[in-house]
């Protein structure tokens, strides 16, 4: 969310100068602001949506359906395979590994990006051998972490680049 904000109100500055009203804009509220804000000087400026001052930021979260029934399932055969036996079939951890479900999980990793959940696991899981797992069953696999924790499936697929899943935010609630 920092990040966004961020790159919003350097955007709004870069469109408008500097913002009077954005910089007064309570920061709850100033995230969207900026980005209605850059949209509109963007289109004002270019003529037309899509600007290049909107193609950053991507603006999606878990709940807009970004993994499939499908790559849910197959994550949960990988899953089963390479995590299970420390983080248990049901994703809530063995007292040593943490849970990888529910309440406690989901509040760690609020306001953080699917891209850095991915990460995380790409690098250091399971702890004796990042390599034996894939990076297209890590991404399945976090489709199928995001399914536990009851994000909608839909029409999208996590990919196995980091940084476009970093366009993907974990927000604990719509
Ligand atoms: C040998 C046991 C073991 C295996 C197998 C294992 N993990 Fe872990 N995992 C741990 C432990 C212990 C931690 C906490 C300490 C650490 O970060 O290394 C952890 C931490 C994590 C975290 C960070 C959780 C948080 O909220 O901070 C994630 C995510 C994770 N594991 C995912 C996976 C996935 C996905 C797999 C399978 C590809 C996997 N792990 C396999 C033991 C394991």
């Amino acid at each position: 969310m920092k990040l966004r904000f961020i790159f919003g109100s350097l955007a709004v500055i870069w469109v408008a100068g500097m913002s009077h009203s954005a910089l007064q804009a309570r920061p709850a509220s100033a995230r969207d602001y900026a980005g209605e804000l850059r949209r509109d000087r963007a289109v004002a400026a270019f003529g037309r949506e899509g600007g290049q001052a909107a193609a950053p930021g991507g603006n999606k979260t878990v709940w807009d359906g970004v993994f499939s029934k499908e790559q849910a399932e197959k994550g949960a055969a990988a899953y089963k395979t390479a995590c299970s036996e420390c983080h248990g079939n049901d994703l809530m951890g063995d007292g040593f590994a943490p849970a990888l479900s529910g309440a406690e999980f989901t509040a760690n990793w609020n306001d953080l990006s699917v891209g850095d959940l991915f990460e995380r696991i790409r690098i250091s899981m399971p702890p004796s051998d990042p390599k034996s797992v894939t990076p297209e069953q890590k991404a399945d696999i976090v489709a199928h972490i995001m399914n536990q924790n009851k994000f909608p499936a839909g029409t999208g697929v996590l990919e196995t680049k980091t940084e476009a899943l970093k366009l993907i935010k974990i927000e604990l609630k719509k």
